[in-house]
């Protein structure tokens, strides 16, 4: 990975943590997305005192389109170079609650700051090809639909819905955005990490938190749950494959639902015009 630009989101904790420690470990250049100041410093301290390589970090709370669009101007001035952006961050939320954009916040997270941030980034891996685009999404998504009229949960929530049909989005997206870089040397993947001992189990409504704390024994850990998304970043038999989904290092179906290509352009419609990318 020497001489390569990677910029990983929701690098301070979880399985993002592990994948800048694994990229930078095999000589990458890593940018490391934080929202809290001080503890995206102290993980980006640790991890270079375990790797001794290139880490740098931008600031973003990734909910809010506006310092999404702050971390690509950032970015631009760091770099003109990016050969593989890995759109991680994510989270569930218990309760319905919107972002200073007026989305409910686990389809503006999940969703739209991939999708806002990819397009925002979209000519400098275009200009770095050959370049990867990896989506972190969830088996999750097997059982999902996208219900339009309950998008973001106006007439009911609930966190499983909203977290599964987010992930879904993230599946539907990267095989629409696979179709349109056709032929330019970026190519964009999906995976499913494994179901992992993080954070994200830790917040859920309260009732579920013994429950949550007994079931992460069961779970993969960290560094298991990172080998899809450090494997794509990094294999080179990869290469070809593009707008596929990927379960353990390995191209596998996704649901049945994710691969119609009218949904598929139904959801990207309604994503430029929730980023306000419709109107650029
Ligand atoms: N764990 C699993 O079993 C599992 C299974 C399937 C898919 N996934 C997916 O894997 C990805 C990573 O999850 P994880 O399990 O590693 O969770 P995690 O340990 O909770 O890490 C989530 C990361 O996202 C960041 N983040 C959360 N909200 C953010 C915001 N508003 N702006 C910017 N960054 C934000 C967090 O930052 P802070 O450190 O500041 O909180 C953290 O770095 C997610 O997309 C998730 O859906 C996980």
């Amino acid at each position: 990975m020497e001489g390569k630009v990677c910029l990983v989101t929701g690098a301070t904790a979880g399985i993002g943590k592990v994948c800048a420690r694994e990229l930078a470990s095999r000589g990458a250049r890593v940018i490391l997305v934080g929202r809290n100041p001080e503890k995206t410093l102290n993980v980006v301290q640790e991890l270079k005192r375990q790797t001794e390589g290139q880490i740098e970090y931008l600031l973003a709370d990734l909910s809010e389109q506006a310092q999404v669009r702050q971390l690509a101007r950032d970015l631009r001035e760091r770099t003109d170079q990016l050969d593989v952006l890995i759109n991680n961050a994510g989270a569930v939320f218990a309760k319905r609650e919107l972002t200073v954009d007026g989305y409910e916040n686990t389809w503006a997270l999940n969703h739209l700051s991939y999708f806002l941030l990819t397009h925002l980034l979209l000519d400098l891996l275009k200009n770095s090809a050959p370049a990867r685009i990896i989506n972190v999404a969830s088996v999750g998504h097997f059982q999902a639909v996208i219900d339009f009229a309950n998008l973001q949960g106006e007439e009911h929530f609930s966190l499983m819905n909203a977290y599964a049909q987010s992930k879904l989005a993230n599946v539907l997206f990267t095989y629409a955005l696979d179709r349109r870089l056709a032929g330019t040397g970026v190519t964009a993947n999906c995976l499913h990490p494994g179901v992992v001992a993080t954070d994200i189990w830790s917040k859920g409504a309260a009732w579920t938190q013994p429950f949550a704390k007994v079931i992460q024994k069961f779970m993969i850990s960290p560094e298991k749950g990172a080998e899809t998304m450090v494997y794509l970043a990094t294999s080179n038999q990869l290469s070809p494959d593009s707008g596929r989904y990927f379960d353990n290092c390995k191209a596998v179906k996704s649901s049945k639902i994710s691969y119609n290509e009218v949904l598929q352009e139904r959801l990207w419609d309604l994503s430029l015009q929730m980023t306000g990318l419709a109107d650029a």
